[in-house]
């Protein structure tokens, strides 16, 4: 069952709303639902999901302690082009956890849409949109997972938590309002010059460039070296005879240790 609270003491950025649930199946799944009634950019926060969604069908463990959020936003365009704002949101992802921690250098970005804190996984983003038969896109929703208070063990890439890295006492509050507002700056600077900024940012803060990665698409896995981002957000990995490959959709792990 869903339970809807009166939302806390979030700052938002001007022109935003936000609805606060105590327990809900997933708060992208609540902004779908709610995106034919919903004009403006909305979040959707809740303190624990019973139905918590990762990319690639993945499960989303959301227990309470953690940030679960979801931005459910009408950026125009086509859903190509708005996907590209998944490195917006690490960006802005990397931004708050830096904010809030204090802690800077220690935050990356790893393909496609994980932030990384001293190499461990500490986020996660999940894009879902929705657009007509031309393509124009009609919603999009960004949806946040945070761990602040814990993390998944036995996980395929490790794991840390804003706690455990020995910040426990970060509220969801803090980090949300935190996030809310980078994510605004991020989207203002898409509005205004379009992904190049982004994708530099974003290349920036990537771990592993220029190092051996192995890339997981489906059952397929291309080993080679971090080559960089395309403009159109694909990963380029270069294989051992000099060709580089554009990979869309995956997940990468360090060949070595040392990424
Ligand atoms: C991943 O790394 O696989 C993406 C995880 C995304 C999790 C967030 S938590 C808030 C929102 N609601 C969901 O069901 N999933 C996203």
């Amino acid at each position: 069952m869903n339970s809807r609270v009166s939302p806390p003491q979030y700052q938002l950025p001007a022109g935003y709303d936000a609805v606060a649930f105590e327990r809900i199946d997933s708060t992208n799944e609540e902004a779908k639902r709610r995106a034919g009634v919903t004009p403006g950019p909305t979040w959707f926060i809740a303190e624990c999901q019973s139905a918590g969604r990762g990319r690639r069908g993945r499960v989303w463990v959301s227990e309470p302690g953690n940030l679960y959020a979801s931005l459910l936003l009408r950026p125009g365009g086509s859903a190509g082009a708005a996907a590209l704002l998944a490195f917006a949101a690490a960006l802005a992802v990397a931004d708050a956890v830096e904010e809030v921690t204090g802690v800077t250098r220690k935050l990356g970005c790893k393909w496609p849409n994980d932030v990384l804190y001293g190499g461990r996984k500490i986020s996660g983003i999940l894009l879902e949109s929705s657009s007509d038969k031309a393509g124009a896109l009609d919603w999009l929703v960004i949806g946040v997972g945070i761990n602040l208070a814990h993390f998944p063990p036995n996980t395929d890439y490790p794991a840390t938590s804003v706690a455990a890295e020995g910040f426990p006492g970060v509220t969801t509050a803090v980090l949300f309002s935190a996030l809310a507002r980078w994510l605004d700056r991020w989207l203002e600077t898409w509005r205004h010059a379009g992904f190049a900024p982004i994708r530099e940012a974003w290349l920036a803060r990537a771990t592993g460039l220029g190092k051996p990665i192995v890339a997981r698409t489906g059952s397929d896995e291309i080993a080679g070296l971090f080559r960089g981002l395309g403009g159109d957000g694909a990963l380029l990995i270069e294989r051992a005879d000099g060709s580089v490959n554009q990979i869309l959709a995956g997940d990468i792990f360090p060949a070595m240790d040392d990424c």
